[in-house]
């Protein structure tokens, strides 16, 4: 939901700024833009739609100078015009954004009636302004930057520039994500790591409220408040930039999806012990006594994450004895939910940044709830807002079109539910033994179902063209059709809706005729034989079956036109394995159409705005 950046260093920094905003892209691609101070004098380059086009302008008419900003748009207010691309400049100073400013109507109307003149519908476009006034007043750029921020509200992050002060960035946040790099004789502003991994590992990770000052030689950040400096705490992050690129496939996407069985294993590295037949997970800082004084649990969250919570509903029924309400984070925010110290809250999140998840977890927290995460961007918002986190150890997740992240919640889901079944006392060892052995085992069975896309390309060559598109699961998988319909939508731009199998006589079956395909999922588990007579039921009325079934099950394979085996694995481990017949249909279908497969129109990948 927008991306920003910011440099100032030795180095001539339009291509540092461009190179970073490339791996921001996925953050939203409505516009892009630059600005530098070249020899004293701020110079503005921005251009709507993809950074490509920002790219080409560069190119025409280039930019030198060794401190600047930049800015890729996910529109909010204002259309996706040059005119509102950032970085918005006033005077000599020019402003990036990323969130919403909820009080910007006032402040504009009172600006105007102070003679400035407005150049875009934005509401980041007040900022520049209020700073600009504040710099006429003879204040110094970081205090005006600071008083400038102190009468906003909402959400954002920012990151200032002054040609008249030009040895100094100023960044800001409230509520939307902002991390400094740290170099030699350079330093980096950006919304979040990939952007600025190829420069430095060397990262601090702006708390909520915070104003940092940032110059070649060292940076000092103050709390907004009050000023007052605020301990500096690094962090050296582990990812290596190689993750952030695309290595030889033609998506992040594709990548993403293959890099499934490394990240699951990553996100079991070190928690699992077959030995003592244990699940380790000390950051949850939560003894036995505070897990049985527990009354309820919730999980939430949004979009692919929500699925991976609602999985974790019947891992935990079955393995803990627990029924987590399920809630989607931007209901759950403004329902009067009861909830109380007894209550523990599970937010599920990919960025860690979702702000109605992150607003729903702080929401909870006020009312004295208990709070864990489950996150893959480590010293994200969310994290920092919960009591304790499981890091999923996904890696970067750069395609809009979330994948990994998803498995790796799952799975992870999966070690807190047998870490609760192990504390309430319902797991034996035998049961213990098959649950961790078959995680384990997990990652293999993902790594030989990618060797094979023969029946993805047929589904896509026979399909890609179809208006709309069914997905039936039931029980675990109930939540995979969704997923699966959710990834279809996203990337190729099908209708598609995925439905509870035996659910789908109360309604969708009127969407079925020969040109609605439907996929089933249909694999060996409690639920097979009643999803085979939901399956038969489409092909009744003429409906084609894209089927996923389990290796050697001829029977159920001829049930479909098309029959993707999966491998016969554990009950509980079919939603890891099935999220791949979920992300391959979608991707190859949105291959095969040509979409833009890891940045899909009208969507961004990290959603910091309600
Ligand atoms: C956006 C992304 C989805 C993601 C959702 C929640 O909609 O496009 O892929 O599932 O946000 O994001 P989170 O980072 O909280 O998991």
């Amino acid at each position: 939901m927008c991306g920003i950046i910011g440099y100032i260093g030795p180095d001539p920094c339009a291509q540092i700024l461009v190179q970073g905003l490339q791996k921001l892209e996925y953050r939203g691609y409505d516009s892009a833009g630059i600005a530098i101070v070249d020899g004293g004098q701020l110079q503005t380059r921005r251009a709507r739609g993809k950074l490509m086009n920002l790219i080409e302008t560069l190119a025409r008419d280039p930019i030198d100078g060794t401190v600047g900003i930049g800015h890729t748009r996910w529109a909010t207010h204002g259309g996706p015009t040059e005119h509102n691309a950032h970085p918005h400049s006033v005077g000599s100073v020019a402003v990036v954004h990323n969130g919403i400013i909820e009080n910007y109507l006032p402040i504009k109307r009172e600006l105007i009636a102070a003679g400035h003149t407005f150049k875009s519908e934005t509401d980041t476009e007040v900022i520049a302004h209020l700073v600009w006034q504040n710099r006429q007043r003879g204040i110094g750029l970081e205090q005006a930057v600071m008083e400038a921020v102190r009468r906003l509200e909402g959400a954002y992050s920012v990151v200032v520039v002054d040609a008249e002060e030009p040895d100094t960035l100023i960044a800001a946040r409230l509520a939307s994500p902002l991390v400094l790099g740290l170099g030699e004789g350079r330093n980096f502003v950006a919304s979040d790591i990939p952007a600025i991994l190829s420069h430095t590992r060397r990262m601090v990770f702006l708390d909520d409220g915070t104003l940092a000052t940032v110059r070649r030689d060292g940076v000092v950040v103050r709390r907004i408040s009050d000023a007052v400096e605020v301990p500096v705490e690094e962090r050296t992050i582990a990812w290596s930039p190689s993750l952030a690129e695309k290595g030889g496939y033609k998506h992040f996407m594709l990548k993403e999806i293959h890099e499934q069985p490394d990240a699951v294993a990553n996100t079991l590295r070190g928690r699992v012990s077959l030995e003592r037949l244990a699940v380790d997970l000390p950051e949850l800082q939560m003894s036995a006594e505070e897990f049985a004084a527990l009354s309820q649990v919730y999980v939430v969250a949004c979009g692919t994450s929500w699925h991976a919570g609602m999985v974790g509903r019947y891992l935990m029924e079955d393995l803990a004895g627990i029924s987590p309400h399920v809630e989607l984070a931007s209901e759950l925010r403004y329902r009067r939910a009861p909830m109380d110290e007894r209550t523990l809250i599970i937010a599920v999140s990919q960025s860690g940044e979702t702000a109605d998840t992150l607003a729903a977890l702080k929401d909870a927290k006020a009312r004295g709830v208990r709070v864990l995460s489950i996150c893959n961007v480590i010293e994200a918002s969310i994290p920092r807002a919960s009591d304790g986190t499981l890091y999923t150890h996904a890696g970067p997740e750069i395609s809009v079109a979330s994948t990994k992240a998803f498995s790796t919640q799952v799975a992870a889901l999966h070690l807190l539910a047998l870490h609760f079944g192990r504390l309430a006392g319902r797991l034996d060892d035998d049961t213990m033994r098959a649950e961790l052995s078959g995680l384990v085992r997990a990652a293999a069975s993902m790594e030989r179902m990618l060797q094979h896309d023969e029946p993805y390309l047929q589904a896509a060559r026979a399909w890609h063209e179809a208006r709309s598109m069914l997905f039936l699961g039931r029980g675990a998988l109930y939540p995979l059709a969704l997923e699966g319909a959710l990834k279809l939508k996203e990337i190729s731009y099908i209708h598609a809706e995925g439905y509870a199998a035996g659910e789908m006589k109360h309604g969708p079956i009127a969407l079925i005729d020969e040109t609605v395909p439907t996929v089933v999922l249909a694999p060996r588990d409690a639920h097979h034989d009643k999803v085979r007579s939901n399956l038969q039921e489409v092909k009744a009325r003429g409906g084609p079956i894209i089927v996923i079934h389990t290796e050697g099950d001829e029977e159920t394979a001829a049930m479909g036109g098309i029959a993707i085996p999966i491998p016969d694995v554990p009950e509980r481990i079919l939603p890891l394995v099935c999220a791949l017949p979920m992300q391959l249909i979608a991707y190859h279908m949105a291959d095969f159409k040509g979409t833009d497969v890891d940045q899909p129109r009208n969507l961004a990948k990290s959603v910091t705005v309600e």
